[in-house]
């Protein structure tokens, strides 16, 4: 395959939406992570360590642009793809297949994708907006992100948007996890069956902690 194939043909899009989907589910392992340690109940200190360590290094610094790149590919090529399959999709097939051809959510990623995305913007503007205004992107006063996820997720409809991007991300994960790793080559029987356990596991536990955060706070869980 040339290089502008892989943006150009059907294989080349399904290809930059795997490597760029397994790079956003690293980025989601680091970032549900980090967060987790705001139940060390510690009023926020282990949380703000990392994130002071993840605002002020070079490295994560220079990764983070890598991220808002690899977010663009993604949506830009899910854009394209979704598009494709409904002009194909327009011919229609000869019998509904219903939920017997495939699943709802892999018939929607399009859609799941969109609310995930929505969600993204108001978080973005929640937390690193803010937080990059004060700081500049390496030196400067980073703000207190533990405080300020206290007075964010004070707010019911807040607390409920949050809530519904991760029910959103995690049927997305459901299929995009295994379908990525499938369009890399993951074909033998055996891994099939590791792959799906995996796949599921990842997209009900990641989610569900990112949910539990918000709720945490919300209902006064944390000191
Ligand atoms: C639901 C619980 C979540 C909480 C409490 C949370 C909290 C945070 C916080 C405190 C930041 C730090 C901003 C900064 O570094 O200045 C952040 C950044 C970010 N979050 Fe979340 N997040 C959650 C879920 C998610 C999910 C589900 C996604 C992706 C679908 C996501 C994507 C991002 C991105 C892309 C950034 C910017 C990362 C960077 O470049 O620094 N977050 N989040």
């Amino acid at each position: 395959m040339k290089w502008s194939e892989m943006f150009t043909s059907s294989v080349g899009k399904k290809w930059v939406m795997a490597l760029t989907g397994i790079f956003l589910i690293l980025f989601l392992i680091v970032h549900v992570s980090l967060n987790a340690c705001i139940w060390a109940n510690d009023n926020g200190k282990m949380f703000l360590d990392g994130a002071h360590f993840m605002g002020s290094n070079i490295v994560p610094r220079i990764l983070e642009v890598g991220l808002m790149f690899g977010f663009l590919l993604h949506i830009i090529q899910g854009i394209m793809l979704e598009f494709q399959n409904r002009s194909k999709r327009k011919k229609g097939y000869a019998v509904a297949m219903g939920n017997k051809g495939s699943k709802w959510y892999s018939r929607s990623m399009g859609l799941l994708g969109t609310l995930i995305l929505i969600f993204l913007i108001i978080h973005l503007s929640h937390f690193w907006v803010p937080n990059r205004s004060n700081q500049g992107w390496l030196l400067g006063e980073e703000i207190n992100l533990y405080e300020k996820m206290r007075f964010t997720f004070q707010e019911e409809w807040v607390v409920i948007v949050y809530v519904l991007g991760c029910i959103s991300l995690a049927w997305h994960l459901l299929h995009g996890f295994q379908s990525a790793f499938r369009t890399i080559g993951v074909r033998n029987k055996k891994y099939l069956h590791l792959l799906n356990a995996t796949g599921i596991a990842f997209s009900v536990i990641v989610p569900l902690a990112f949910a539990l955060m918000p709720l945490s706070f919300y209902f006064g869980w944390l000191k």
